[in-house]
């Protein structure tokens, strides 16, 4: 049977289209819903979108339900007026869709449309629940496209362990631009519920991952970000075209007709071809200022060539594409009339949406195909042309199209260039027949290759991939119930030599807003007794601290003990051994300590604090969203400023800590058993990121305790330090 998938995209892969008595469908325009189509083969596809702008007084919703569910395994989103101006048009097409295409100066913001853009993508995630409810458990949802962004996480709160996969089809652009986004940070959250988060290119990728950290203050790795609760894989996922349902299209019979059609057009002479919704992304009014500079430079030329404009009516509603309408037609008659003593004008204009069988005509009719955008995600209009030639036709691109990061043997243009557009169509019409053909073939081979098949796969494939280790985290770490405790209990009384590291801030001892408050507690030092009787049984301190504190606090037991993160380690009454050589550090801690000085004195209540080998910059008596802020800037400042230092940058609770690298809370493993110790119970607790290295360094089979809330590679939780003494007094009760 095949995987069934929730596709979920605002515009459903058909719209609707109301006549006075009837209705029917048509193929909706744009690269997603072909790029999607291709999906069909492979997978159970159960749509859930917006059939397009509808008249319900003219026809009853049911009606179309029914018939999309039954023809095309299609959901209806249906939208109100009021949702689709301020949703659709709104803050998708009016704010999002500009930013991320680079072009603020068309944002045309009310408040209002926010709103209603956050209460749209709760009806498509409540919809998607119900489908999940009611549909097979292991359903994959697949969301798509800037227009749904804050689905993902809608999804996430209401069915935890769903299999959600984000792809955006737009370009993401650098986290300054991003930054112009109102609810910025809402919309970032929004796509984190996802498993996996795909982009078109590695650049969008990269952008994605500096806003996260301008603006969440979230770190990553190259594709992946922890979450408290989840990980999130990212990558970038080229989208593609289908070569072979391409070729199909072109051996229909009715394609000679198609065919015919073109060539009246084209007259014998050379086509130039540019397909594209009429968007103002799409770099329309440069390329045809360019084609007339190319015809006034080359005036023999223009009774031999004929540039066809195809351009999609989109978002007509919205004035500044009715206004690019308006632009581009002066420049069109413009051209027309210069020339209007040729038999045949060298441009045709052709506002309208063409079925792709006669795309495909003109597709292998041109000579040249010139797609200049602005910017743009992909650009399919490109690959089709590749698909359709095959080893014939140029292909002049822009570099601000993700997909010359794919085609690079086409002529490569800056779509404001107009002087190098007009060169570019010089050199396409003159290219000769062998350099065009290793030009295309080579295109040709790797769009074959990168399919759309290879596409949606490779993206399902680490959609479930990502899944399953999400799973697999989420089942291991449960709470340290009254079982398990009896348990470990079990276990420790069958061990014969025991070793409980514990850390001591957050675990131990409650948070003190001031470090040397949180000496311990008569309570404390009466379990510290009764641990350090227990036969057979090591207790060693790990903690962030200074030695000299903890040894005061603590150093009145037999304990080992581990400071500064592992820097410093003292077996029971030994002396302290220093994990790192001496004289690394020297310079860069007075560097440090001065960024940390500009810091304190531009952040109310923060302050440093000097490690022997570390440095750590506290703000947790200042403002917490501004002290947050200040924090992110700063591990920001200083990544870029110690990169390739040997030195680790930590942001950890209300804390941002530099220390030398490879020193860690897990080095006092390898360490005991340098001094020939071994055991046969482990038992690790603690409550902070930098406990995460100690967890890790467990032995196989050993206890590790995450204590509070927050991702971790523990295996067990305990709410806070309240139960985890409880739990020391529980195992103090042994007695052999
Ligand atoms: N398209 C079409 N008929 C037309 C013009 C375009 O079917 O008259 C299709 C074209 O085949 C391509 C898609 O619309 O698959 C445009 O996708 P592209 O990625 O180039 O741009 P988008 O519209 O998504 O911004
Ligand atoms: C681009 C967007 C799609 C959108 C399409 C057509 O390809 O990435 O999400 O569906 O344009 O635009 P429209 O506003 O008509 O859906």
């Amino acid at each position: 049977m095949k995987d069934r998938i929730l596709v979920v995209a605002n515009r459903l892969p058909v719209a609707i289209q109301v006549t006075e008595r009837s209705f029917h469908f048509q193929p909706s325009p744009g690269g997603l819903a072909s790029a999607l189509s291709a999906l069909n083969d492979s997978y159970e596809l159960q749509w859930i979108g917006w059939p397009g702008e509808v008249d319900l007084s003219m026809i009853q919703p049911e009606i179309i339900s029914s018939e999309l569910k039954k023809e095309y395994n299609a959901t209806a989103v249906f939208l109100t007026r009021r949702q689709l101006n301020r949703y659709y048009f709104g803050f998708s097409n009016r704010v999002l869709w500009p930013v991320l295409h680079y072009l603020p100066t068309h944002i045309d913001y009310d408040e209002k449309d926010y709103r209603v853009y956050r209460e749209v993508n709760r009806v498509f995630a409540d919809r998607i629940v119900q489908e999940l409810r009611e549909g097979r458990t292991d359903d994959i949802v697949w969301v798509h496209d800037y227009q749904l962004m804050l689905v993902p996480s809608m999804v996430r709160e209401q069915i935890p362990e769903a299999r959600i996969g984000f792809f955006l089809h737009t370009p993401f652009p650098s986290s300054e631009m991003f930054r112009a986004l109102p609810y910025r940070e809402e919309l970032l959250k929004g796509l984190l519920g996802a498993n996996l988060i795909g982009f078109q290119t590695h650049s969008g990728l990269r952008h994605f991952r500096s806003s996260l950290l301008h603006i969440l203050g979230i770190d990553s790795e190259i594709n992946r970000i922890e979450r408290e609760d989840h990980s999130v894989q990212i990558g970038a996922f080229p989208i593609s075209v289908d070569p072979k349902k391409i070729d199909a299209s072109m051996s229909e019979p009715d394609f000679e007709e198609d065919l015919r059609i073109v060539r009246q057009i084209k007259k014998g002479r050379k086509m130039i071809l540019s397909v594209d919704r009429l968007d103002y992304t799409k770099g329309i009014p440069e390329r045809l200022s360019a084609y007339k500079k190319f015809l006034e430079r080359n005036p023999e030329k223009a009774a031999e060539v004929v540039l066809v404009q195809v351009a999609v009516p989109s978002r007509t509603k919205i004035p500044d594409y009715r206004h690019l309408k308006d632009q581009v037609e002066v420049i069109v008659m413009d051209i027309v009339e210069t020339h209007e003593t040729l038999p045949d004008s060298p441009i045709q204009f052709m506002y309208r949406s063409l079925p792709f069988r006669r795309l495909a005509a003109f597709y292998q009719e041109a000579d040249v195909a010139l797609v200049t955008p602005y910017f743009d995600g992909m650009n399919l209009v490109a690959k089709e042309y590749v698909s359709v030639k095959k080893d014939h036709g140029v292909l002049i691109l822009s570099e601000l199209a993700g997909a010359a990061s794919e085609l690079g043997e086409a002529i490569i243009i800056n779509p404001w260039n107009r002087d190098q557009i007009s060169d570019a169509l010089e050199t396409a019409l003159e290219l000769g027949q062998d350099e065009c053909t290793r030009r295309m073939s080579a295109m040709y081979e790797r769009v074959c290759r990168n399919n759309v098949h290879y596409w949606s796969r490779s993206f399902l494939d680490d959609l479930i991939r990502s899944a399953e280790e999400f799973a697999d985290r989420r089942s291991p770490v449960t709470m340290l119930t009254v079982a398990r405790r009896q348990q470990l209990k079990e276990e420790f009384a069958a061990s014969k030599e025991r070793l409980l590291l514990l850390d001591y801030d957050g675990t131990l001892a409650e948070l003190q807003t001031l470090p040397l408050a949180a000496a311990p507690d008569q309570e404390l030092r009466d379990i510290m007794e009764r641990l350090v009787a227990l036969p057979d049984t090591s207790v060693a301190i790990v903690t962030g601290r200074k030695r000299q504190e903890i040894q005061d606090w603590m150093g009145r037991y037999p304990v080992i003990i581990s400071a500064e993160h592992g820097l410093w380690i003292r077996m029971v009454d030994g002396d302290w051994d220093r994990q790192i050589p001496d004289s690394q550090e020297i310079e860069w801690l007075q560097a440090v300590e001065d960024i940390f000085e500009q810091f304190n004195l531009k952040t109310p209540g923060s302050f440093t604090e000097k490690k022997e080998a570390a440095l750590a910059w506290h703000y947790r008596l200042s403002d917490p969203t501004f002290g947050k802020w200040q924090a992110r800037e700063l591990v920001m400042h200083l990544k870029n400023v110690l990169s390739g230092a040997r030195l680790d940058v930590l942001d950890g609770k209300a804390v941002v800590e530099v220390r030398v690298q490879g020193v860690h809370k897990g080095n006092i493993i390898p360490y005991l058993q340098m001094q020939g110790k071994s055991f046969d119970f482990y038992l690790a607790a603690g409550d902070d990121t930098t406990d995460e290295h100690l967890f890790q360094a467990i032995p196989e089979g050993g206890w590790t305790i995450k204590i509070g809330a927050g991702y971790t590679h523990a295996h067990h939780r305990l709410n806070g330090v309240r139960d985890f003494r409880s739990l020391l007094k529980f195992i103090c009760e042994f007695n052999p």
